[in-house]
């Protein structure tokens, strides 16, 4: 069978950043079937329509490239006041528009980690809340939702944590499932 295509976002452009952490702990954790690449949002400009008038920049094309050429997105995103970061909606608006936009009918999985309480909870609703405009279907278990990151991965940045290293195993089962059936 040919495996499914998972294109993965980091909501985060910082180095040591736990949720590109968490991206590298999926892809080395990825089930038979899944295949995991990560994308780069950091060379996007804001956005500007002006801008978008005068022809996409190269860094959006290959963002909505590589969105469309997926069979689905696996976002790992911090929670910014209680929110999702602003590179990451930034980056989602520009590939969001026209009719061809390619979050359009896409699998998608969330997950995310931040240092506070609640591992990105209300992040992930606003996620979701955004998803539901773009026509993307987000599974909706397990909530990977990594708590008290600093805790949580080791100096090499790997996900210490049994109980989220199983969460994100049935997370990427749940989206091969998913996006399989909606091929
Ligand atoms: C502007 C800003 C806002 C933040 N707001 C929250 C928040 O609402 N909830 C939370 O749990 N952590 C919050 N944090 C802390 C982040 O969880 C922490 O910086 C985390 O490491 C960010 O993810 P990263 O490691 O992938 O960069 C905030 C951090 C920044 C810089």
């Amino acid at each position: 069978v040919t495996p499914v295509k998972v294109l993965g976002i980091v909501g985060s452009l910082r180095e040591g950043s736990f949720n590109r952490f968490a991206l590298q702990n999926a892809i080395d954790l990825a089930p038979e079937g899944v295949q995991i690449t990560a994308a780069g949002i950091g060379d996007i400009p804001p956005y500007n329509s002006d801008v978008e008038a005068q022809g996409r920049p190269e860094s959006v094309v290959r963002l909505r490239e590589a969105i469309a050429e997926a069979d689905a997105v696996l976002f790992a995103t911090p929670e910014y006041n209680y929110s999702i970061p602003g590179v990451l909606k930034n980056a989602i608006d520009w590939a969001s528009r026209g009719q061809d936009q390619p979050f359009n009918g896409k699998a998608v999985a969330i997950m995310g980690a931040s240092m506070g309480m609640f591992g990105t909870a209300r992040a992930q609703y606003h996620l979701r809340q955004v998803l539901v405009f773009l026509n993307a279907f987000p599974i909706n278990r397990p909530e990977v939702m990594i708590a008290r990151a600093q805790d949580k991965f080791d100096a090499e940045g790997k996900l210490t944590d049994e109980t989220a290293r199983k969460l994100i195993v049935q997370l990427l089962e749940g989206l091969r499932d998913w996006a399989i059936k909606l091929r």
